[in-house]
């Protein structure tokens, strides 16, 4: 091991719990051992998702949040103790591998809770809506301790008040929850969590608690009910018995639906550092024995979740301070890499490290770190696309599709979480494959063949792998894009997989194989508006080909325009953004942190945005746009064209044939040639194209 990361690899106690190292999976929503929706408790491949990470030098485990009631139908998990038979093994095993495990019991969301908003549609006024949300969702989750702030989803939907009769049944709920944890051999429990802007959180901040009752007023008052819920477990399960706090440091926040941004100055209205210096003693008094730390609530939702634009070890300062004024463990999560959390362990600033995506991304990424293999290591670049993929339009909605929730999935990585789904069996039959195209999705199919056994060549027509994800990874703030290109080559090479480079296919009839996956990507849209020629697209800007001026129109507030509109900002130019619809970063699909975090970074920056605007001309010097306040001609340098992407199609025939022809090669199309999709649909479909090919 490199002598740098020894400082990760030594044991810690939390109470009197020892832990192996310093490293703890962070708690995350899909990597729940209780769920439920899964009636028995049992969440279907479960093992197999910590069988991957407990044989992998994890130290600790704390899986994602147990909510103590069910949203529907109002049922107390600790009436139902049989709910816990299942993962007994499981813990059985991470206690054999040494680790350590806690499991998150949370008090729930309060105005955080995204359902209510997805419901509304659902719910009418008065008596019908008393009748119609007690059917819909518990009490328990559609209350929070100030009625009267709005939701971060949506204004227009009304909480219920949290009444002290059910902060009393509720404290008294965590206690017998944990006496439960406790039974079935758990070493500890965390509650969630004063944290994010979560029910405790709401609670304990001034901007969400107007309280006239023992819970409101005073910071004694507002973190009354989290010191209640601590106290409760002690007595239950006895003092020794390890109880950490999901523990936001600040707030980040400057007021509803409005967080601040990295180097701001701002009014906190939530928890400033000045309250969380004394918040932090009150609750070690109460008796909490670990911090697990960064900061932010739902209206700064990056902080907690740290999108792409967020600097590595984003809330690693801030931890390290309120580690002063405190005598128990702290815990700093946010994108933590292991040489920062090291020597911040190395010099008592901080306890452990606390990694959640990136071990989605990589189940080995503690063993590749403690065997000095990192260039090994998949990197998690932050995106969210699999794993937190909701989007939220600034307190105006949210995008969700409530059929199709999925969390705790990774874009990088599609096995996790689909174990039981998905084979890593040789193939049935290997096949000599060809790929044609060397971006991501040409790559991933090329290194999956590879591993299941067959026989693969790539062809690739320039001398550059990685497609149009080399344009978007060029922006200075995209360092873990441009390793996870690296990481690509790497692996291909490593495959074993032929690489013929600088190699155009012009007749899929010539290549000598079972079977062809295309992966030819998508040519950049342009505008049929007078002067279009003008402009260039956003791949030729970001690939250097295109330099532009200094007043720079970016058309098209999707995720690549904001994105090339802060780079342009960070560089001291003076973009502007002309959106058609009502939002930037509005694309079904994207994080709210992410999208959040990039709409408050333009705000930072005042980039001007035009919504509800369309381009009409352009000329050498100004662009002429219609917005809902009439046509405008705007003095401007350059203009860059970010509308979307149109397949390459020109391998595919225009009438499929219905049956393989044969003697002629199985024909897949994959990625971006097939349909303009992300990151996260061109990694998937090569992953099953390759299980199809291997197992049907
Ligand atoms: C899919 C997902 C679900 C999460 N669910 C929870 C949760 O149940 N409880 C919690 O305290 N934090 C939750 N978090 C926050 C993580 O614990 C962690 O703090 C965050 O991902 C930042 O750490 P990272 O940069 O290492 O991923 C979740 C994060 C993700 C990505």
């Amino acid at each position: 091991m490199n002598t740098k990361y020894e400082p990760l690899f030594t044991p810690w106690k939390v109470g009197n719990v020892e832990i192996k190292n310093r490293i703890v999976m962070l708690p995350m929503e899909g990597t729940n051992m209780i769920q439920w929706e899964a009636k028995t408790g049992y969440v279907k491949g479960i093992e197999e998702f910590y069988r991957d990470r407990k044989d992998n030098n994890v130290g600790l485990f704390i899986p994602g949040l147990i909510p103590l009631i069910t949203i529907i139908g109002e049922k107390w998990i600790y009436k139902h103790p049989e709910m816990f038979e299942p993962v007994k093994p499981v813990i059985e095993e991470i206690h054999q591998s040494g680790a350590k495990i806690f499991f998150q019991l949370s008090a729930g969301a309060g105005r955080s809770m995204i359902l209510p908003s997805l419901l509304k549609p659902f719910i009418k006024k008065g008596f019908l809506k008393t009748v119609s949300s007690k059917l819909l969702m518990s009490k328990w989750w559609w209350s929070a301790p100030d009625p009267d702030e709005p939701s971060v989803w949506d204004p227009d939907v009304k909480m219920d008040l949290f009444t002290s009769e059910m902060i009393s049944q509720f404290v008294y709920a965590f206690g017998q929850t944990a006496k439960l944890c406790k039974e079935a051999g758990v070493d500890g429990v965390e509650i969630h969590a004063v944290h994010e802007g979560y029910l405790l959180d709401q609670f304990a901040m001034p901007y969400t608690n107007h309280r006239d009752d023992a819970y409101g007023g005073s910071l004694e008052n507002r973190l009354r009910f989290a010191c209640e819920i601590v106290k409760e477990i002690k007595k239950v399960c006895g003092d020794d018995y390890p109880v950490s706090l999901r523990y936001s440091v600040c707030s980040m926040t400057r007021g509803f639906n409005a967080g601040a941004v990295p180097g701001e100055t701002f009014d906190e209205v939530g928890r400033s550092m000045a309250e969380s210096e004394k918040a932090i003693k009150i609750l070690e008094d109460a008796g909490y024995d670990l911090f697990n730390c960064d900061n932010g609530t739902y209206d700064a939702w990056y902080w907690a979740h740290p999108p792409v634009y967020a600097p590595l070890n984003m809330n690693l300062s801030y931890v390290e301070h309120i580690k002063q004024f405190t005598s128990k463990p702290v815990v700093c999560a946010g994108r933590m890499q292991p040489d920062a959390a090291a020597e911040s362990i190395k010099a008592g600033r901080i306890d452990a490290m606390g990694v959640g995506r990136q071990l989605l991304c990589d189940p080995e990424y503690v063993t590749k770190i403690k065997e000095d293999r990192l260039e090994e290591i998949r990197p998690c670049i932050a995106c969210h696309g699999a794993c937190l993929p909701f989007n939220g339009m600034n307190g105006k909605g949210t995008d969700i599709d409530p059929m199709h929730v999925e969390m705790g999935r990774c874009v990088l990585n599609p096995w996790t979480n689909n174990e039981t789904k998905y084979s890593k069996e040789p193939a049935k039959q290997p096949k000599r494959i060809a790929v044609v195209g060397g971006g991501i999705a040409g790559m991933e199919a090329a290194i999956q063949a590879s591993l299941r056994g067959h026989t693969v060549t790539l062809y690739e027509k320039t001398d550059k792998l990685g497609g149009v994800f080399n344009a978007a990874a060029a922006m200075s703030f995209k360092e873990k894009d441009k390793a996870l290109l690296t990481w690509y080559q790497k692996q291909l090479e490593k495959s074993g997989a032929e690489v013929r480079m600088q190699t155009e296919v012009s007749d899929l009839g010539s290549l000598d194989a079972d079977v062809v996956i295309v992966a030819i990507g998508a040519h950049a849209r342009t505008l049929n508006i007078p002067g279009a020629e003008l402009a260039v697209t956003a791949t030729d800007f970001l690939n250097g080909n295109a330099p532009v001026g200094d007043k720079v129109a970016i058309i098209g507030g999707g995720l690549t325009g904001c994105e090339i509109a802060y780079e342009l900002a960070l560089q001291g130019k003076h973009p502007y953004i002309v959106e058609m619809t009502e939002f930037l970063v509005g694309a079904r699909g994207i994080c709210m942190a992410n999208s959040t975090m990039l709409r408050e970074l333009l705000r930072f920056h005042k980039v001007p945005a035009y919504l509800n605007a369309t381009a009409e001309s352009i000329t050498e010097d100004s662009l002429v746009i219609k917005t809902p306040d009439g046509k405008q001609t705007i003095p401007t340098d350059s203009v860059i064209l970010s509308v979307g992407y149109t397949p390459d199609k020109h391998f595919e025939p225009t009438e499929k044939p219905k049956k393989q022809a044969p003697g002629t090669p199985q024909l897949y199309f994959i990625g971006d040639c097939d349909e303009v999709g992300s990151l996260k649909t061109v990694v998937k479909q090569a992953y099953e194209t390759v299980q199809k090919i291997s197992y049907a």
